[in-house]
């Protein structure tokens, strides 16, 4: 009886332990899909406007990239300004990713996490 409670645990353990792995692996997989979005002509021609590590012949008409964590604390402020750059400033020349549908939503949500890495 003993024996078996010891072994359900560790069998809850252990299974804890895969489901960790296998979402920090699907975090690593945003993140090269992020970039790829992110440096697409097509999708988020970031490069256009803004210098990122990693990325050839960037644009020098916006700030660059970086830091991300200590300019945006809080993630979803990050993915705000991607999704709509015009409500900070309504001057902005940053095309407003979501509310134009130039990316989706999930896509939005792999380049914040791209961007995020930064
Ligand atoms: C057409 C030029 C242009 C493109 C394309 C563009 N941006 Fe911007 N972005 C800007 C400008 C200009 C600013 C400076 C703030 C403003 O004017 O709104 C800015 C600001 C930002 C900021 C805030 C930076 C900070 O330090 O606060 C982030 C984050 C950002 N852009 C991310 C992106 C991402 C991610 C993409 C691609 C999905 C992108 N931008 C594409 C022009 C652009």
């Amino acid at each position: 009886m003993k024996m078996s409670k010891w072994i359900s645990t560790g069998a809850a353990v252990a299974g804890f332990a895969v489901a960790m792995v296998s979402s920090s692996v699907a975090m690593a997989g945003d993140i090269e899909e992020g970039k790829a979005l992110a440096f697409s002509k097509k999708k988020g021609n970031c490069l256009g406007c803004h210098r990122i590590e990693g990325g050839a012949q960037a644009g020098d008409i916006a700030p660059p990239i970086l830091m991300m964590k200590y300019r945006y604390p809080n993630k979803d402020e990050l993915r705000a300004q991607i999704w709509d750059a015009t409500a900070a400033n309504p001057h902005s020349v940053m095309p407003p990713f979501g509310r134009h549908n130039i990316m989706t939503d999930s896509e939005i949500d792999k380049v914040t996490e791209f961007i995020y890495s930064l």
